[in-house]
Order: C-alpha cells, then structure tokens, then sequence
C-alpha cells in the first residue's frame, strides 16, 4: 500500500509526476513513485498479424504503454473491431497482407501519413502451413518425401519475405526521419531448434533469426535496432487449430474461432512439455519480451533471438538432474 491506495482519484496525481501534500502546520511530502511508467509514450508502430493471438496482445500492450498503433491484417472483421475497442485516437487498422509488397508499402505509407512517423515495427504476421497429403509411397503427411513445393513457398512468402518486406519499408521511413527505431520480429523455437515446428514453417523461422541479424548489421549504423522473439508454444487460434486439426489454415483461409475449453487443454499439453514448470505461457509474455525490445529500456540490444521458451530449447534433461 502507498499514500496513493488511500488518496481520492480526483486528487490523484497523474502518472509520472510528484505529489507534494500537506497536513496542518507540517508540510509532508509525498514523493510518489511513477505509478504506470508508459514506456512507449509518444511512439508509433505498426504491428503485423496484430488482428488475433500474438499479435493482439502485442497491440494491447503498445497502446497500453503510449504508442499510437496500426494494426497490419488481412481479418479485416478482427482487426476494425480490435482497434474500435482501443480508440481510433491510438489505434487504427490498415488491410495488409504482408506477403504482397503492395500492401506492405501501402501500410507503413498509411502510419507515416497519419502519425508523421513510424518508430515500430513488429513483425508478427505468421502461418503455421498445411500439411502435405500422405505420398502415393506411403511416407507420413508431415514428412519430407511429400513436400508441398507450393504450401512451401507460401509459408516462406509470410513468414520470412513478409517480415523482409515490413523490413524494408520500416527501414526506408525510419531512414528518411533519422531518428533512428526498432524492428521486432515474432520467429519461434522452431527457429532455433529442429523438431519443433513443420520443415517449411522452421526453415521459414531459421530464416527470419538469420534476416534479423543481418539487417541488425546494415542498419545499426543508422541507430536502427533489429531484433526478434521467440515463443515457445502459446494457445493461440494457430496452435490450437494446429493440433485441432493436425495442420493450420486451409491454403490460407482463416480457421474457426477456438473455445476456451481447447484453450485450456492446449496449453496443458504445452505445461505438459515444458522444463519450467508452474507459469503457462500466454501471448502477454511474448508481447512483453516485444515491447522491452520495441522501448528504449533495450536501447543497446540488436541482432538478438529473445527466446520464450522457459528453458526449452537449452537444456535437456539427459541424466535426470
Ligand atoms: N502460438 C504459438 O505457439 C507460436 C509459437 C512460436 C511462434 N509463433 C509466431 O507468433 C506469430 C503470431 O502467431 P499466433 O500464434 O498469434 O497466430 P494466430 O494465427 O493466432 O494469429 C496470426 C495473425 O496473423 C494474421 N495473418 C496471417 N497471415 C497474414 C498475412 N499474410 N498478412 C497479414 N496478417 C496475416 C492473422 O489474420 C492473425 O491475425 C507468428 O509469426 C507465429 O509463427 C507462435
């Protein structure tokens, strides 16, 4: 409990600011810890896949901590109504399918032309990928003697080209204001280790690690910082629709909302697999880890992998420790 628990809310001093009160003859100064430091204040950014999932509370966290946000999604429903709800003064949504450039340079154009800049950028968007069907030789659906080449490259055009692309047009505005920003990208464990993950969607991970580094080496020198996160599993519509189904989004098409039921015994099989045990991961950890990379509290990080992972992808219990 501070002086503030017990002071009426009218009298309240704003966040970030000193109070000074005063009982009778005795002035009493109350310095008064910043209640909720906003450590986005005054920043824009754009988050990708922002409609759902990740992405959402990622959005949610940003706009929380001060920023004025756009939402790049291709859940136009989704996307309009999650930025009703936070107000069209802090966030707005903009039509994106970050694997096409087009909308990609319309998006970020559409954040500079509305806010004056663009300090931001979280690259979410992501699938999973279908899986193939099981080959005529009998090899497992999953496997790689039945690659789709076509599901491949699909999932390689959002994952790794789409983060590419929001790259490069954050770069070019963040380059032509001078001052500077940040580039978050969501990759994955299956981006650090195999067997995580589909082959398509891990080599589309282990690509986005390695893009963020050398961007990371380009950019620094102009005080652009490049980094990314990477989950571990979190019960989101693209993991429970995954092991729902055994595969993700038909070629594309959105899958059908989750209940909070598969909810819950996703992220018990995720609890289940996991080396830390007693937290569940949920999106809001991995939106942290992204607004810690998108603040200046992580100024002099960049080309750095943040995994999420509660120790899942560095160590393994061999010997039972
Ligand atoms: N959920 C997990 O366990 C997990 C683990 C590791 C990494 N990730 C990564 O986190 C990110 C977010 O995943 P999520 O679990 O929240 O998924 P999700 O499917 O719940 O949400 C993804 C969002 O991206 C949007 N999207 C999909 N394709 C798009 C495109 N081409 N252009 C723009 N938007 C598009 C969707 O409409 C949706 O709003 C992805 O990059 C994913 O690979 C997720």
């Amino acid at each position: 409990m501070t002086a503030l628990d017990f002071m009426p809310a009218e009298k309240a001093p704003q966040a970030g600011t000193v109070a000074l009160g005063a009982t009778t003859n005795n002035a009493v100064a109350v310095q008064v810890q910043q209640q909720q430091h906003r450590r986005l204040e005054g920043k824009v950014a754009i988050v990708t896949g922002g409609a759902r999932g990740i992405g959402e509370a990622t959005v949610r966290a940003f706009v929380r901590h001060g920023a004025r946000v756009v939402i790049a999604d291709i859940d136009d429903a989704v996307g309009e109504a999650l930025a009703a709800a936070l107000g069209g003064a802090c966030c707005t949504y903009v039509h994106c399918d970050v694997s096409v450039e087009a909308d990609v340079e319309r998006a970020v154009g559409y954040c500079v032309a509305r806010h004056g800049r663009l300090d931001v950028l979280c690259n979410n968007a992501g699938v999973l990928g279908r899986q193939a069907p099981p080959a005529s030789n009998g090899a497992k659906s999953s496997g790689i003697a039945s690659l789709d080449a076509a599901e491949f490259d699909r999932v390689l055009r959002v994952n790794t080209l789409g983060a590419a692309l929001g790259m490069k047009h954050a770069a070019r505005a963040m380059l032509l204001r001078r001052g500077g920003g940040s580039i978050v990208s969501v990759a994955s464990v299956a981006g650090v280790l195999g067997g995580m993950g589909p082959h398509a969607y891990t080599a589309s991970k282990h690509a986005l690690v390695g893009l963020t580094k050398n961007a990371a080496c380009e950019l620094g020198e102009h005080g652009i910082r490049v980094n990314c996160v990477s989950p571990f599993g979190v019960a989101t519509p693209m993991l429970v629709n995954a092991w729902r189904h055994g595969e993700d989004e038909e070629g594309g098409a959105l899958p059908a909302p989750v209940s909070a039921e598969e909810v819950e015994k996703t992220e018990e099989m995720v609890r289940g697999m996991a080396t830390l045990k007693g937290p569940t991961l949920r999106a809001r950890d991995i939106a942290e880890a992204a607004l810690f990379l998108a603040s200046d509290e992580s100024r002099y990080i960049s080309g750095h992998n943040l995994v999420v992972d509660g120790g899942v992808t560095t160590s393994r219990n061999v010997i039972g420790l």
